[in-house]
């Protein structure tokens, strides 16, 4: 038996269980197979190739400009390296609103050409028919709500979402249509505490926070930013375990004095 057949794969059936004993869920994002595989491998239980990989990976401002073949390929990247962990793919901006023929292709050629373990996309009533269509093909849809990045320019700034009880009666109700149309998780981004707690506590599928406070059934980061790989981005919510940047630049400040120097390669580093 390799040690594969031993790993016992994360499932969107496993995540409901953890829900309903309250074991909390730990996602991170990856975009690519080195790091997805260390991820992995630390036992994470869910990986998201996000659409901030337009940010991270691409240098971009917002996520607006990522395609769908460069999430295929981050995508891809990481189902080669990822045993253990389910993989959700982000459709990126314009995939799937307004027209849910063409969400159902985008998420078809996702599931095909990947080989993930689900989709997800932002918004909740505006999106619903692409939702529906998603999932009579039996692909998995993870809901994202609250702070939706792909909606910028909409509304103009990053700050936290659904403060005021319109915008929260709204969120509330979204995260129940999405629910009721079969999907598996929702992500609600940097809303007010007790809101998430809200959410979490009506709705049956699990709930992954990203600045939506403890109480929701699950957290998520962009991995650049908790490893302190990106330096200027510090919202309130983020919690940086590492400060990678640091050690990246002293290990390539090292290489570059050896070079110079001529200490590098010694005789042991040839042939
Ligand atoms: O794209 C992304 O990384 C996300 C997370 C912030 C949830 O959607």
């Amino acid at each position: 038996m390799s040690v594969h057949n031993e790993i016992k794969k994360v499932t969107t059936h496993r995540l409901s269980e953890m829900k309903l004993r309250g074991e909390k869920i730990a996602m991170l994002t990856s975009y690519d197979f080195s790091m997805a595989k260390l991820v992995d491998e630390a036992g994470v239980d869910v990986i998201l190739v996000g659409d901030s990989a337009s940010n991270v990976m691409s240098g971009f401002e917002t996520t607006i400009p990522v395609t769908l073949d460069q999430m295929i390929y981050h995508g891809a990247s990481v189902v080669r390296a990822v045993h253990r962990a389910l993989v959700v793919v982000d459709l990126p901006f314009g995939t799937y609103q307004g027209n849910s023929r063409n969400a159902l292709d985008s998420s078809i050629r996702i599931m095909k050409e990947t080989a993930a373990d689900s989709v997800k996309l932002e918004g909740g009533v505006e999106v619903i028919d692409s939702v529906n269509r998603i999932l009579s093909a039996g692909i998995p849809v993870m809901g994202h709500l609250g702070l939706m990045p792909q909606s910028i320019h909409k509304f103009g700034t990053y700050t936290v979402r659904a403060k005021e009880e319109e915008e929260a009666e709204k969120l509330i109700n979204d995260a129940k249509l999405l629910e009721e149309a079969g999907c598996f998780a929702i992500v609600l981004e940097k809303i007010p505490a007790d809101l998430g707690k809200n959410v979490a506590q009506e709705l049956k599928i699990p709930v992954i926070g990203i600045g939506a406070g403890p109480y929701v059934d699950g957290q998520v980061l962009v991995i650049h930013d908790m490893l302190g790989i990106t330096q200027q981005f510090s919202p309130r919510f983020l919690r940086r375990y590492h400060n990678l940047a640091a050690e990246i630049k002293g290990a390539v400040g090292n290489y570059i004095e050896d070079v110079k120097a001529e200490n590098f390669p010694n005789e042991k580093e040839s042939y």
